[in-house]
């Protein structure tokens, strides 16, 4: 069987796809299938060819092989006969039912998310809408489009500081990682934040800050649906942005939480709800936050979360007894159109 696996991608998340892809490549089970390699550089174009070529020196180091030969193909040029795509690739055009789209144009198998929850689950506004319509606790927040904001700014401030108090949390609506999150202190620092999160988005969302632990699910299945115990996120840091994650390595997986078993079980049990809401297929990590007095909120979910070694997806299955390679084998048996 041919396994397409697609990585690198337009997004501001294309490093941790090129880690996420690499750890696949060493994993997948090469007695079944045979791994077609197609690259999206930063700038776009599509390159098929072993491009992922040598191993890592250490962890955060790129493992993109310059002088790799991978010949520029059009999106359409991945149809083959017999072949499932993986597209590793996380944040907008990747995870957010672009691609998703064009497989389905192109009547190809892939794993993950179809177009409407990768759609859904990336736009955070539509998330929290979509969440709220099963009532799945969430943070009372303020959904921002730019023409709202271009309108009448001053209204939008109002709106957030009626409902919401500082500090606050400011976020492109369709971001991952989070690249261009900002938090707020105050109405300066609610302005500046705003116009930083307009850079990435043409949508933000305007979430109450509080301080919270922030514990994550993961979810695998179609039609039946299996869920781990939550991992919890240690910080070293207040604010868990992009530097902390993937180069200053500030953060710590503790898996499975020291949370109570009713935690745990109110966790899956919300992601199973979040999952159905959304009509997932195949995996999703449901990231929460979870307050010193127990009170659990879904703050989002991920439709095709980090797959580096060290990410807590693969690390939530390994766990509960699935191995990397066994959760890659159930991820594409579970591929579909
Ligand atoms: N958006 C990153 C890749 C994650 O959720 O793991
Ligand atoms: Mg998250």
């Amino acid at each position: 069987m041919k396994i397409a696996l697609i990585y690198g991608g337009k997004s501001a998340e294309h490093d941790i796809s090129i880690l996420s892809a690499f750890s696949i490549l060493q994993a997948i089970y090469y007695d079944y299938y045979q791994v077609q390699l197609i690259y999206i550089t930063q700038s776009g174009d599509w390159l098929k060819g072993p491009l992922l070529a040598e191993a890592p020196a250490e962890e955060h180091q790129l493992h993109i092989d310059k002088n790799g030969q991978g010949k520029k193909i059009t999106p359409c040029e991945i149809k083959e006969d017999g072949i499932i795509v993986f597209p590793v690739l996380h944040g907008p055009n990747g995870e957010d039912g672009t691609i998703q789209g064009l497989f389905e144009i192109l009547e190809v198998p892939y794993v993950g998310a179809g177009v409407l929850a990768s759609a859904c689950g990336m736009d955070k506004i539509m998330a929290k809408q979509v969440f709220q319509q099963v009532s799945i606790p969430q943070l009372p927040y303020v959904p921002v489009t730019k023409m709202s904001w271009k309108l009448n700014p001053e209204e939008i401030y109002n709106q957030c500081e009626g409902s919401l108090i500082y500090p606050m949390f400011v976020k492109p609506a369709n971001m991952g990682s989070s690249v261009g999150i900002s938090k707020a202190a105050d109405r300066d620092e609610l302005i500046a934040a705003i116009k930083e999160a307009f850079r990435f988005d043409y949508r933000v969302v305007v979430e109450q800050g509080i301080d919270a632990r922030e514990i994550e699910v993961a979810v695998l299945g179609n039609e039946e649906i299996r869920t781990t115990l939550a991992g919890e996120i240690v910080k070293d840091v207040a604010f868990y942005d992009y530097e902390s994650k993937y180069i200053d390595n500030q953060v710590s997986l503790q898996i499975p939480a020291k949370v109570s078993e009713d935690v745990h079980k109110k966790a899956r049990e919300y992601a199973e709800k979040a999952y159905a809401a959304l009509d997932g297929c195949g995996l999703t990590r449901c990231d929460f936050f979870l307050t010193s007095n127990g009170e659990l909120f879904l703050n989002e979910v991920n439709t095709m979360p980090g797959f580096t070694p060290y990410s807590m997806y693969p690390l939530l299955w390994k766990q509960m007894g699935l191995n990397y390679g066994d959760l890659l084998e159930e991820l594409i048996q579970l591929a579909k159109l």
